[in-house]
C-alpha cells in the first residue's frame, strides 16, 4: 500500500509558472525534483490528491501524436485539471492565425499550453506572447518530456543515470539532440552514432561540450559494446516524408537487431520514443527482446509529465 500524500504535505512546485521548451530549462536540482514526483506519482501517493483542479491545458498539435496526446490529456484529469485537444486543422497556427495570437487568446481561457510544432521558434513565439506555462511537446529540434520519460526509466532499471553509459544510434534529430542535453543534467555519458551526414545539431553539441558534458559523436557501431542503454528513432521523421528513400540508403547497417542488443551490459536495456517504424531502425524481435523496456518507457510519459505539469503548474489557483 503506497504512502498517500494529501493537499498538506506535496512538495513545494519547483518550476511554477516556468516554460519548458528544452531541458535545460530546468536545473539538475529540478530535473531532480521532477524525476522524484514521477516516481512517487508512478507508486500510487498521489491518488488522493488534486493539485490541477480548477486548471485546464491546451494542447496544440502542427503533427500526429498517440503518446504524447494520450498522456498529458490523461495526466491533466488524474491530477484534478483539464485538458482540450486543438488541431492544426481547427485552429491553423501561424495561417489562420498568427501565432502570438493564438498565443494571446490561449492565456485568457486556459493555465498551460502544451506544443507539438515543426519550429522550435514557433514554441519560442507561443512563449513569448503567453504569461502562462509553454510546454515543448516535440518539436524538428528537441523532444525534452520524452527525455524525462526515458531517465525515469534508465534510473528504475539501473538505479541511477550517472556515469551510465547511453549509447543513440541513427538520426541526429530531435531526440538525439535531447539526449546530448541530457547528458549536461545527468552527467550520464552519452554517445551519439550516426552515419555521415546525419550529424546532430551543432549549437547543441557545442553547448554540451562547453558546459563539459560527456558527450561522443562517432560513425561507429562498435560504441554498442557494453552499453547500459541503446537508445534509436525513426530514420524519417515527421515532416521527412519527401526524403524516405535517401534516409533508408544512408542509415543501413544502423538497425537496432535483436542480435545488437546481446552485446550490452548485462543488465543493460534498449528504449525506443516510439513509434517504431519496423523493418527500418529496429524489428519486432528487439522491442519485444527481453532487455528492451520500450513500453515501460512509454508509461513513463504519463508519470513524467504528471510531474512536470504538478512543478511548473501546481502553485495556480484558477481565475475563474
Ligand atoms: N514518443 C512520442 O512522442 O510518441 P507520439 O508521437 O505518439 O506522441
Ligand atoms: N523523431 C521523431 C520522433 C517521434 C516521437 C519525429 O520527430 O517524428
Amino acid at each position: 500500500m503506497p504512502t498517500l500524500l494529501t493537499s498538506d504535505n506535496l512538495p513545494a512546485p519547483v518550476m511554477a509558472g516556468r516554460d519548458f521548451l528544452s531541458n535545460l530549462d530546468m536545473s539538475a536540482a529540478e530535473l531532480r525534483s521532477v524525476l522524484d514526483t514521477a516516481a512517487s506519482m508512478k507508486r500510487g501517493e498521489w491518488r488522493n490528491v488534486k493539485p490541477l483542479s480548477g486548471l485546464s491545458l491546451a494542447l496544440v498539435f502542427e503533427k500526429a501524436s498517440l503518446r504524447t496526446r494520450t498522456t498529458f490529456d490523461v495526466g491533466m484529469y488524474q491530477l484534478g485539471g483539464h485538458a482540450i485537444t486543438l488541431s492544426n486543422q481547427e485552429i491553423g497556427l501561424g495561417k489562420r492565425e498568427r501565432v502570438s495570437d493564438v498565443a494571446r487568446n490561449l492565456e485568457r481561457w486556459v493555465d498551460g499550453v502544451m506544443g507539438r510544432v515543426y519550429l522550435q521558434q514557433t514554441l519560442q513565439e507561443l512563449a513569448e506572447n503567453a504569461s502562462i506555462p509553454v510546454i515543448n511537446g516535440l518539436s524538428d529540434m528537441l523532444h525534452p518530456v520524452q527525455l524525462l520519460a526515458d531517465y525515469q526509466t534508465i534510473e528504475e532499471q539501473l538505479g541511477g543515470s550517472a556515469g551510465k553509459r547511453v549509447v543513440y544510434i541513427g538520426d541526429g534529430n530531435n531526440l538525439a539532440n535531447s539526449h546530448i542535453q541530457m547528458a549536461m543534467l545527468t552527467r550520464s555519458s552519452v554517445t551519439i552514432v550516426t552515419p555521415i551526414g546525419y550529424e546532430p545539431n551543432g549549437g547543441v553539441l557545442q553547448g554540451a561540450l562547453q558546459q563539459g558534458a560527456d558527450v561522443t559523436l562517432t560513425n561507429d557501431l562498435g560504441a554498442v559494446d557494453g552499453a547500459d542503454v541503446l537508445y534509436t528513432d525513426v530514420w524519417i521523421s515527421m515532416g521527412q516524408e519527401s526524403e524516405a528513400e535517401m534516409r533508408r540508403r544512408a542509415f543501413q547497417g544502423y538497425q537496432v537487431t535483436p542480435q545488437m542488443l546481446e552485446r550490452l551490459a548485462p543488465d543493460g536495456m534498449f528504449l525506443h520514443c516510439l513509434p517504431a517504424h519496423y523493418g527500418e531502425e529496429t524489428v519486432p524481435e528487439a522491442t519485444e527482446h527481453r532487455k528492451s523496456r520500450v513500453f515501460d518507457q512509454a508509461e513513463n510519459r504519463l508519470h513524467a509529465q504528471k510531474a512536470l505539469l504538478y512543478h511548473l503548474m501546481g502553485g495556480m489557483k484558477p481565475r475563474w
